[in-house]
């Protein structure tokens, strides 16, 4: 819960280049994203030697594969010979990992196997070094995570303060029940920038004011990540306060959370602490998880993090929404917006639904309960990133509301200008 101190930033104008230009886009590939650690997927969606999902990210594409020995090791999904990606993006079982193009097989650990007419290269043919090229492979929080340098620092060093502060949710005992990915034309930067502030919720979401305090959120920026910590359940001070508690209230979070809003006697100050207790004493227990590592403002709020550099997420009690924002392997105004949303829920059993993909424009995530909110922050992007081009638009003028994108370029910015 503790502030940490706000950093001096300075308010200098974030250049809108980087949003725009291929170039900033290669600088990206070549400096940040083949140095950093990257979220590839859910270890439960590969949990039997053999099981696999790819990771695309740019113009790479990685193999994250279950080996035998039941750890789960990391490949670049390109075969040595000439270069054919060896799987189709998604999820699937090998037995072993066969190139469509000339029949060079790799086992499930990568190594080389099988070359056809292997006589007929005059170099030879070594097995020991045509293997898969390797990638660094870790898990934290029931997450597959890679890093394409092989000098990075060790996860848990990456994390930094990232572990320590949400270890107490447990993401590795959640399941997906949604797991949508949307094509938008933006930048995915501009889709980072856009969850990093609250600023924009009085006039994006005026909706949520009924049932959040878009003002008093905490911000707090640490080495490479930061957070907001996003009162619920209450009204915003920028409304009149209502003389009853507001229908939201009644309905997402009274009722949400086991309490008959009509039976409820207490007034809107007596509602967050009522919360919290039903999630003790109702809610955990129907559901079958211990809550006792979360404190009384977890059960109610929503916990929202930043992972540098592209995993947002907003963390409640009994679950997450993840959002992986990934770059368009050749154009800086597209990018891929991938959403997990978890769910703590050991006592329910229901299959793992499979992936979606759409383009932002011709979908809407109200499918998915509270999704009508990311609807409105989805129709922004495209038109911030139009905007962002015009020649007459020098870059990001920020206030204090949106530290943390000053931070994230910050550290974007230490990245690029440390060079290869
Ligand atoms: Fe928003």
């Amino acid at each position: 819960m503790e502030k940490a101190p706000d950093p001096d930033l300075g308010t200098e104008l974030i250049p809108k280049e980087r949003y725009t230009s291929v170039e900033f886009m290669r600088l990206e590939q070549e400096r940040m994203w083949r140095r950093v650690w990257l979220l590839a997927g859910r270890e439960s969606d590969i949990p039997t030697p053999g099981d696999y999902f790819t990771f695309e990210l740019g113009s790479e594409s990685i193999l994250v594969v279950r080996q035998e020995s039941g750890v789960i090791a990391a490949r670049y999904n390109v075969c040595r010979h000439r270069g054919n990606r060896l799987r189709e993006p998604g999820l699937g079982h090998a037995a072993a990992f066969p190139c469509r193009f000339h029949g060079w097989v790799y086992d499930i650990s990568g190594g080389l196997e099988f070359v056809p007419d292997a006589e007929t290269f005059p170099q030879g043919v070594n097995k020991e070094t045509l293997g898969l090229r390797e990638l660094q492979c870790d898990t934290w929080g029931g997450f597959v995570w890679i890093s394409m340098n092989p000098d990075a620092e060790p996860l848990r060093e990456y994390l930094g303060m990232i572990p320590g502060h949400l270890d107490p949710y447990h993401f590795e005992a959640q399941s997906i029940i949604n797991d949508v990915t949307l094509e938008v034309d933006c930048n995915w930067k501009t889709c980072v920038d856009a969850f990093n502030e609250a600023y924009h919720v009085q006039s994006t979401h005026p909706g949520l004011m009924h049932y959040s305090d878009d003002v008093n959120v905490q911000i707090d920026v640490y080495e490479k990540h930061s957070r907001f910590l996003y009162p619920l359940a209450v009204v915003s001070p920028r409304l009149p306060t209502p003389k009853e508690i507001p229908e939201p209230i009644r309905e997402l979070f009274l009722r949400g959370s086991g309490i008959d809003p009509d039976n409820f006697k207490g007034t809107l100050e007596d509602v967050r602490p009522a919360i919290a207790k039903s999630m003790r004493e109702v809610i955990g227990p129907a559901m079958g998880i211990d809550l006792s590592e979360l404190n009384d403002d977890q059960l109610v709020d929503d916990y929202h993090y930043t992972i540098f550099p592209n995993i947002t997420l907003n963390i409640h009690a009994r679950g997450a929404w993840v959002f992986r924002h990934r770059p368009h392997p050749q154009d800086p105004n597209k990018m891929f917006f991938d959403f997990y949303n978890l769910l703590r829920a050991p006592n329910a059993d229901s299959a793992r639904p499979p992936h979606e993909q759409h383009k932002s424009s011709e979908y809407s995530l109200s499918v998915i309960p509270g999704g009508d909110v990311l609807d409105e922050d989805m129709y922004n992007l495209p038109r911030v990133q139009a905007g962002m081009s015009s020649h007459s638009y020098e870059g990001l003028f920020l206030g204090s509301q949106e530290l943390r994108i000053r931070h994230f370029h910050r550290t974007l910015d230490g990245y690029i200008e440390k060079g290869i």
